[in-house]
């Protein structure tokens, strides 16, 4: 077999056996296929999609590159929780203290930054000393443990993701629902939990824009995972405009501790991630969904989730301390964006967002860049705030000033105004199950 007449068959439209498939991630996770034939393939995958098969072995393949974890041991207590990608998005870091805090066993296997969107990893590997690859040893005992665990695809579980997620973050192939759905899907069934609660987002920030496709994407998710026989559901959630008012791995660390402390004034943060963490209750424990909520909300007021955050950081070598630090998530030089009219803001291209952040160095332009974690963008004015001309409507932070200009320019650009204040829309759409 080779790989050149696979990357043909799928450029010309036709669809690839399971064999051609698993050679593909076999070869590549191995290193044997480089990254330009891989680049091709993905490229011809995004153009041409994949039937439901296709999709299916593909996830499969890329699952059973490494580690499949086997957490029998936990009963049905295991929950794990992923989100389709969006800006601002800090949710993973607020919801599992707060299930662990309720008895829920989490192990989770999280991403990087991809694209426009943030990554958990990113933002975790702000905190020093936090370390994101353990053994898969070293996972499970800290599960045991402390009810909580989340580690990156590594060489142990879904290698065949890692590769991959890295290639399609740099060549304009993240948003494709057969490599998004194969990309989640892999980690979710390496990774064995028993319950599996996705956000899939929808928008202008999130790789699917319009709800019928954010559905058509859930849809597929949760089949996979049922076909798997694990229990999930899937959560479609609003990303036409940021998460909370952080952009940025530090500042986001910072603003889901405040929430995690009571801090109520990020209303569609919270609302998304009650939400997520009831659900995640409801089936790991089997709670009604009124009760769940309840005592999700209980664990934040009672402080057994911040008390869960910390524990969780602390097994994974991470210095809390180091959040509070003044500096943490303040780059060295800011730049505060000024309203141009007085107006409602009608529209936030929210892609353009996480793409200004990205500029100002908090996520990467090529496979080899790193993080500036105290890069990043506190957003002061969102869609339906009505703004007066010079009003501060948000500020940026980068450690190079030269980064200020290009990201203030692509930040005001992502904005519409109007004299009509535009229509609400829902925080959450809908729940497939
Ligand atoms: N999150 C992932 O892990 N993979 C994707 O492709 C998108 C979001």
């Amino acid at each position: 077999m080779r790989i050149y007449d696979i990357i043909e068959k799928k450029r010309d439209g036709l669809e690839l056996l399971d064999s051609e498939i698993r050679f593909f991630i076999d070869g590549y996770t191995k290193g044997e296929i480089p990254d330009y034939q891989a680049a091709a393939l993905v490229m011809a995958i995004y153009l041409r999609g994949m039937s439901d098969r296709e999709t299916t072995v593909l996830t499969s393949a890329m699952a059973e590159s490494g580690d499949l974890l086997d957490l029998s041991v936990f009963g049905d207590l295991t929950v794990d929780k992923h989100s389709t990608g969006g800006v601002g998005d800090k949710t993973t870091l607020i919801v599992t203290p707060i299930v662990a805090s309720l008895g829920c066993k989490v192990a989770k296997m999280s991403g990087r930054g991809l694209g426009h969107t943030g990554g958990t990893i990113d933002k975790l590997e702000s905190i020093k000393g936090f370390r994101t690859e353990l053994s898969s040893e070293e996972f499970i005992s800290q599960v045991e443990r402390v009810g909580i665990s989340v580690i990156s695809a590594g060489k142990a579980l879904a290698p065949a993701d890692k590769k991959l997620y890295a290639l399609r973050d740099v060549t304009a192939t993240v948003g494709s629902v057969p490599l998004i759905v194969s990309s989640i899907m892999s980690k979710k069934l390496a990774g064995g939990s028993k319950s599996i609660v996705l956000d899939v987002k929808t928008g202008s920030g999130a790789f699917c824009k319009s709800v019928e496709n954010s559905r058509l994407l859930a849809e597929k998710m949760v089949t996979i995972g049922k076909a798997s026989g694990r229990r999930v559901s899937a959560v479609i959630t609003d990303m036409d405009i940021p998460l909370g008012t952080a952009v940025g791995n530090a500042s986001e660390v910072k603003e889901a501790v405040a929430v995690l402390k009571g801090d109520d004034k990020n209303k569609d943060l919270i609302e998304v991630c009650v939400r997520l963490a009831t659900e995640m209750v409801s089936n790991c424990l089997g709670y009604d969904l009124q009760s769940a909520e309840e005592q999700v909300r209980e664990s934040i007021k009672n402080g057994n989730a911040y008390r869960k955050f910390v524990e969780w950081v602390s097994a994974q070598g991470g210095d809390v301390s180091s959040i509070e630090a003044e500096n943490y998530g303040r780059a060295k030089y800011s730049r505060e964006v000024l309203a141009p009219f007085d107006a409602y803001i009608t529209k936030m291209d929210t892609e353009g967002i996480g793409t200004a952040a990205m500029l100002l160095g908090a996520g990467r332009k090529s496979k080899e860049d790193s993080i500036d974690f105290d890069a990043g963008v506190d957003i002061f004015a969102k869609t339906g705030k009505f703004v007066n001309k010079g009003d501060r409507i948000a500020v940026l932070w980068a450690s190079n000033e030269e980064l200020l200009d290009g990201a203030e320019e692509k930040y005001l650009q992502s904005l519409s105004f109007g004299a009509e204040c535009p229509q609400k829309r829902p925080l959450i759409y809908d729940v497939v199950r």
